[in-house]
């Protein structure tokens, strides 16, 4: 077997090594242009002329859960497409969201800022049942971070295209399902992937359905949300604040107003990291599963998106 490794921005030593310690049967190189046809590729971000160059692939593991610029690209005829399967992300999604909707529900930012000014104060205690949470997406990481929502006791309710039953969660799906989502949550998380039916989703209107006093954790994709909205929508008040980690351009260019804002909490694309070794397990474990015929999961329809 032959795999190739083509990552952009990834250090390939390490990956390399983890392969090849899992196929030392297998030639395991970094693709280079005018190289030999490989079986399987890792790849992340991978140019056009590396998928016109390697026709001959099965399968193209994609080493991150969102593969919409992938799919961007022209692929080879027949080849699968696999997209990472939680392998460690979904916990840290849900500690990153879980730690934002704290955070804002307990008022934790005033505090910090009352501390520093040198001012013991109290705030009121605020009913938890005022601040139901929404959940766009219940995939792999969505539904680990209404379940972890859950916990804390929020209201909870989560939306996705088909429908969907989980444990202590109000479940919404479809179009019909999307106004009766919107108005039921105060602080909304978007965990959808980015196709061509969710873009721009998180916009004056939908946002605009959110109870008064919204918040929004946006931890998808930047192309999500429509920016000018969301800041119109601050500005009058109508959402109270906004945490983002990712952004329609990364790193977000030095002048965007999202940097300065005062109700905005802002970071850099962090908030569910590849982990090197549960993924190089996972890929592996599905390659031996296809040399196998055997089914893999994570295998994105195109046609879909997702
Ligand atoms: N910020 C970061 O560090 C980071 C890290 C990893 C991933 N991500 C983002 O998180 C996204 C979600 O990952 P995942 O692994 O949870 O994906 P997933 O398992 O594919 O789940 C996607 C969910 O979205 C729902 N959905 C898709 N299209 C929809 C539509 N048009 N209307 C309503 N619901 C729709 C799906 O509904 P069904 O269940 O009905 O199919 C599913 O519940 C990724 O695509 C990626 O963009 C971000």
């Amino acid at each position: 077997m032959n795999i190739t490794f083509c990552c952009t921005d990834t250090k390939a030593e390490p990956w390399l090594a983890g392969l090849r310690a899992a196929f030392p049967e297998a030639t395991v190189d970094v693709w280079q242009p005018g190289a030999a046809q490989a079986d399987v590729a890792v790849v992340w971000a991978p140019p056009q002329r590396f998928l016109d160059e390697q026709q001959a692939l099965k399968a193209l593991f994609n080493i991150g859960a969102g593969v919409d610029a992938l799919l961007k690209l022209r692929l080879p005829p027949g080849v699968r497409v696999v997209r990472l399967d939680d392998a460690g992300m979904s916990v840290q999604m849900a500690e990153y969201v879980c730690h934002a909707v704290i955070r804002h529900f307990r008022e934790f930012d005033g505090y910090e800022a009352d501390v520093k000014a040198g001012k013991w104060s109290y705030r009121k205690p605020r009913d938890r049942k005022d601040f139901a949470v929404g959940v766009m997406g219940l995939g792999v990481l969505g539904e680990r971070v209404a379940r972890a929502l859950r916990v804390f006791d929020f209201p909870v309710h989560g939306w996705s295209r088909t429908p969907k039953a989980i444990e202590g969660v109000f479940t919404h799906s479809g179009e019909v399902g999307l106004e009766t989502f919107l108005s039921a949550s105060r602080v909304l998380v978007n965990l959808l992937p980015l196709t061509p039916d969710t873009q721009d989703i998180l916009n004056r209107q939908t946002l605009g359905r959110l109870q008064p006093g919204g918040y929004l954790i946006n931890v998808a994709r930047g192309a999500h949300l429509v920016d000018a909205d969301l800041l119109a929508l601050l500005d009058s008040g109508h959402l109270a604040g906004a945490t983002l980690d990712v952004f329609r351009t990364e790193p977000l260019p030095p002048e965007h107003p999202f940097w300065q804002h005062p109700q905005i909490t802002l970071t850099p694309h962090t908030s569910a990291r590849t982990l090197r070794d549960e993924s190089i397990a996972q890929i592996a474990g599905k390659i031996r599963a296809l040399e196998a015929g055997q089914p893999i999961a994570g295998v994105v329809d195109a046609i879909r998106g997702y």
